[in-house]
Formats: structure tokens, C-alpha cells, sequence
């Protein structure tokens, strides 16, 4: 194994989580990530040849390891239809220094894996749901089908041991910012951790507007007028979700303010995309292609001299810059960004 040792980017900031995107496709149509009409039977997706082997994404994250990551979180489009999962979870657990392996999936497919998954070692699950009202879901996934599909997975990954669950809620004016109070009533009784997440410009497909972002704080007031909040500290410094906790005890929630209250400074994340490309930052206009070099042989001290060149100039603060109010702030949120669905979040 190549020697390395834990870096940090020019804002001090290491690299501890890896994000690996494994398919580019996806069983919903979100509107505000793939929307139908682009994505339709003629879409082309990435050909097999183009995405990254099991065995070159296994071999990545252990370069990984040895600049100091710890957490991987495995997503897509979405991860579970991606063939043969399962083993991918199994190869990435057996990592050395891999202390927590987490999965963001939409729910579909956990009747049918959600037991396969823990068994691979996998130590955490969270789930995208955006409403439980049959309408609204119908709404957001861009499905003809509601929402029982993903409650019978949740409970299946409740089953399976993945409990509590993070649930992943997109918070859109206008489209769901009535259902909320229902969705923590909800989880609120299963034990899980809903995290209700500012819609974010992200991608180029959503027509963003700022008028379509309910705050954090907004969201903290809603439910909390019903069942009041208090916040808590963070799990661990550069946690994304600021929690909240029910004054009665009943469990928690997160709220995720990449547009009102930007969390750049923590952020110790790096991206690897379906087709091999390390990106830095999930408002990116590039990334960095590491499968050509892997294809051609390189070793990995090789690969190392890349990726330790990358993080050591990092520079990204793209949330901060966009809330900066400035011309750099107006100009970032214009520019090309790699989409959602390539990134996985
Ligand atoms: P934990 O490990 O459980 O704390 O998970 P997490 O919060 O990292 O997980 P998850 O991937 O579920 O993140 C929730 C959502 O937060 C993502 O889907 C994104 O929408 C958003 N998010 C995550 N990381 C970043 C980030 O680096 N920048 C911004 N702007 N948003 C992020
Ligand atoms: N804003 C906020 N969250 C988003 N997600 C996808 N697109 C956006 C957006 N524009 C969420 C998904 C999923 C996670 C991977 O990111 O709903 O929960
Ligand atoms: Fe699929 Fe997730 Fe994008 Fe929805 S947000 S289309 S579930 S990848
Ligand atoms: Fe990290 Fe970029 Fe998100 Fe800031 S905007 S927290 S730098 S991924």
C-alpha cells in the first residue's frame, strides 16, 4: 500500500468524508433533480464501461483512508439500482480504517435489500422522503405511485437494524411546506430523525429561486409551535444538520441550511462521481478524472500525488460566497454546476 498521510485544503480543512455516487440512475423523477421531460426513455445514462468498477471504487477509497477519511456514504442517483450492491457494501466494510459506511437511498428497492445490506456490513441508512401525503409524494418523486412502497422500507430497514433511521425531507414552497408538521408527527412516533433540508440550487435542471426556500428557522417555528424545540449540539464538528431536540423528550430533528446559514467552513467532504471524477465541492463546476490515470496503470502513489494535489488546493466555500451578498456571490450561483444526480448530495 502507498504511504500517505492526512492532508488539509488551504481553509485547513481535511478530508474525512468520501462521498462515492454508484449509478447515475435513478427509479424516481424528482422534479428539482431529474425532472420527467429531460429524462425520459431516450435519456442516455452513463454506459458500463463509463462508470467505475467495484474493484477501481474499492481501490479509491482505501487511497482515501490514507489521507484521513473515515466516513463513506455510498450514494447515486439512486445507489440500490446499482447491480449487485451488496457486494460493493461487503468489499468497503472489510476497509481498514472505514469506521462508519452510510447509504442515502429513496426507499424503493429496501423491501428487497434492506437485510442484504446490513448483513454486508453497512452501519447506517438514510431515506429521501419528502411527504407522506399521497398527492405531494406523487408530486416530488415524479412517480405515479405513493408513498407506501418506502414506509414498507423503512420498516423493513428498521427490521433489518438500521434504526434510527435519518429521513432526508426537501423543503419546497409551495409544494410541501404544508406536509411537514405531518412528517414529524410521523417519525416522531417511529423513532427516526427526519432532517428537513433548504431547497438548494444545485444542478442546473430546478430553476432555482430563493423565493422557493423555506429557512431553517422557518421550518424550527412550524413544528415547534406545536411541538416545541430546543437545539442541541452537533454530533461531531462539521455535521451538516443543526438538531433540534422535543422539549418532551420524544426524540429529534435536523434542519440543513446550505442557503441561510452556510456550513462551508467544517466541510470536509469530497466527492467521487459514477464515472470516477473527484469533485470538491457539490456546487462544482468541475471535477477531476481519475479513471483515466487508474485505467493506464497508474500506481497508487501515482493516484496519490493527484488527490493530494487536488485537496491541497481546495478552496471551495461555495454556500458562503452565494449568501455573501456580493458580486462573487452573484456570479457563483449563475455558473455551469455538475447536476444533483451525478453528485448524489
Ligand atoms: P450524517 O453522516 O448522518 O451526519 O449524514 P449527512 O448529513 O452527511 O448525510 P446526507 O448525505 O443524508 O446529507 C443530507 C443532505 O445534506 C444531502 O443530501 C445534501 O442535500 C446536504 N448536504 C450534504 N453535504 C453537503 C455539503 O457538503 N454541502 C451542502 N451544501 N449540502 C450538503
Ligand atoms: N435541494 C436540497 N436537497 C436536494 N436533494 C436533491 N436535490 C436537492 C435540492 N435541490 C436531496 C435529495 C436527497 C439527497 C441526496 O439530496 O432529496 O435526499
Ligand atoms: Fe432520484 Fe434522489 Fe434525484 Fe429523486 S433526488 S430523482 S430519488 S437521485
Ligand atoms: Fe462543502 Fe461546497 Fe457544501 Fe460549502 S457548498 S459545505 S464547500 S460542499
Amino acid at each position: 500500500m502507498a504511504t500517505s498521510t492526512k492532508i488539509e485544503d488551504t481553509l485547513g480543512r481535511g478530508v474525512r468524508d468520501l462521498r462515492i455516487s454508484v449509478t447515475d440512475r435513478c427509479n424516481f423523477r424528482c422534479p428539482y433533480c431529474m425532472p420527467a421531460e429531460i429524462f425520459g426513455e431516450r435519456y442516455e445514462f452513463l454506459k458500463r464501461e463509463e462508470i467505475l468498477s467495484f474493484e477501481e471504487i474499492v481501490r479509491l477509497a482505501r487511497l482515501f483512508v490514507g489521507f484521513g477519511v473515515e466516513k463513506v456514504r455510498i450514494t447515486g442517483g439512486e445507489p440500490l439500482v446499482r447491480a449487485d450492491l451488496t457486494e460493493l457494501i461487503a468489499r468497503l466494510a472489510e476497509i481498514d480504517g472505514v469506521e462508519d459506511l452510510a447509504m442515502t437511498t429513496n426507499g424503493f428497492l429496501l423491501p428487497r435489500y434492506a437485510q442484504d445490506l446490513k448483513n454486508a456490513g453497512l452501519n447506517r441508512l438514510t431515506v429521501s422522503m419528502d411527504a407522506l401525503d399521497d398527492d405531494v409524494f406523487k408530486e416530488m418523486s415524479g412517480r405515479p405511485y405513493g408513498p407506501e412502497k418506502v414506509i414498507e422500507g423503512m420498516d423493513a430497514a428498521r427490521d433489518a437494524g438500521f434504526s434510527p433511521l435519518k429521513i432526508n425531507t426537501v423543503v419546497q414552497r409551495g409544494v410541501n411546506e404544508h406536509t411537514l408538521l405531518a412528517t414529524a408527527e410521523y417519525f416522531r412516533e417511529t423513532g427516526d430523525i427526519v432532517r428537513f433540508i433548504e431547497f438548494m440550487d444545485v444542478g442546473t435542471l430546478n430553476d432555482w429561486d430563493m423565493s422557493q426556500v423555506v429557512s431553517g428557522k422557518e421550518i424550527v417555528d412550524i413544528i415547534g409551535a406545536e411541538y416545541p424545540l430546543e437545539p442541541i449540539d452537533a454530533n461531531y464538528r462539521g455535521e451538516v444538520a443543526s438538531r433540534y431536540r422535543y422539549l418532551d423528550g420524544r426524540g429529534e430533528i435536523g434542519v440543513i441550511t446550505s442557503v441561510t446559514q452556510p456550513f462551508c467552513g467544517d466541510c470536509t467532504r469530497a466527492r467521487l462521481t459514477t464515472e470516477g471524477r473527484l469533485v470538491t465541492c457539490l456546487f462544482a463546476t468541475v471535477g477531476t478524472d481519475l479513471k483515466p490515470p487508474m485505467r493506464d496503470g497508474a500506481t497508487d502513489d501515482e493516484l496519490n500525488k493527484i488527490i493530494e494535489r487536488i485537496w491541497l488546493n481546495r478552496r471551495d466555500r461555495y454556500s458562503e460566497l452565494r449568501s455573501s451578498n456580493t458580486d462573487i456571490g452573484a456570479a457563483v450561483v449563475g455558473r455551469e454546476k455538475i447536476e444533483m444526480f451525478r453528485l448524489g448530495g
